[in-house]
């Protein structure tokens, strides 16, 4: 997978691509990233970025043309036919599935906005997508950037082992996951749940899908809303 990233800060970008599972991707070269920067495309003495926005109001937006170029330069790394998505509030909220789905393609283009946004004219003749991480809004695309980097990442073939697979990731299921507990057994007079130590693998299952259902009832019902339910887990629910 390669990511074309267009930004004002690349430097922001090592927070992905130093550390950790989507570091090691890019060590393995399972992810490549290239950096297109809007700055790099100005002519003036001041590489101005921004502009006022017609009708007045307050804030700045990005001007079109260096960031028109820096999406072609973009497009001249990852393929002409690559997907480009564009960060901002406005987009559709990125979840899980959307993660799943944009794994499948080999190169995105990624588009973090700054100020107050960009020329919506751009949007309608580059932007395939506009994504938004959550109803908030941060100072720019490149956090939510990251977050699409790292949960389609995940997605990719090879990038998690065997022990700590996609599938086991909490939602790729439909739930939210169970609690987890490591050493020692007793930590401020709490102990383990029995089950746990018993070494019945069933009943370790059972319990953990038990406690998925608990919490995804209790603290986000909208998630079992659309969801199709065995029949198990309406019996671990019922009890
Ligand atoms: N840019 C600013 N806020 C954002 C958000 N909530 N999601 C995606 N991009 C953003």
């Amino acid at each position: 997978m390669h990511f074309a990233l267009v930004s004002l800060f690349p430097e922001m970008f090592t927070a992905v691509s130093d550390h950790g599972v989507t570091g090691r991707a890019v060590t393995q070269a399972v992810v490549t990233i290239s950096h297109s920067n809007p700055r790099d495309y100005t002519t003036d003495r001041h590489r101005t970025v921004d502009d006022r926005p017609y009708g007045g109001g307050p804030g700045m937006l990005m001007k079109i043309d260096p960031l028109q170029q820096a999406i072609a330069a973009a497009r001249q790394v990852a393929g002409a036919d690559a997907r480009v998505v564009y960060l901002s509030p406005q987009g559709r909220r990125f979840d899980h599935s959307r993660a799943v789905a944009l794994a499948r393609e080999t190169a995105l283009i990624l588009v973090a906005g700054r100020y107050e946004g960009v020329d919506e004219r751009l949007i309608e003749a580059e932007v395939d997508e506009e994504l938004s991480i959550g109803d908030y809004v941060l100072s720019g695309g490149e956090l939510a950037a990251m977050v699409v980097i790292d949960a389609v990442t995940r997605q990719l073939p090879g990038v998690l082992g065997h022990a700590l697979s996609a599938e086991e990731d909490s939602y790729a299921d439909g739930l939210l996951d169970c609690p987890h507990y490591t050493r020692p057994e007793t930590y401020q007079g709490k102990t383990v749940p029995d089950v746990l130590l018993s070494g019945n693998h069933e009943a370790i299952r059972r319990w953990r899908l038990k406690q998925a259902l608990g919490r995804t009832h209790e603290r986000r019902p909208d998630l079992l809303e659309g969801r199709a339910m065995t029949a198990e887990e309406n019996e671990l629910l019922a009890e």
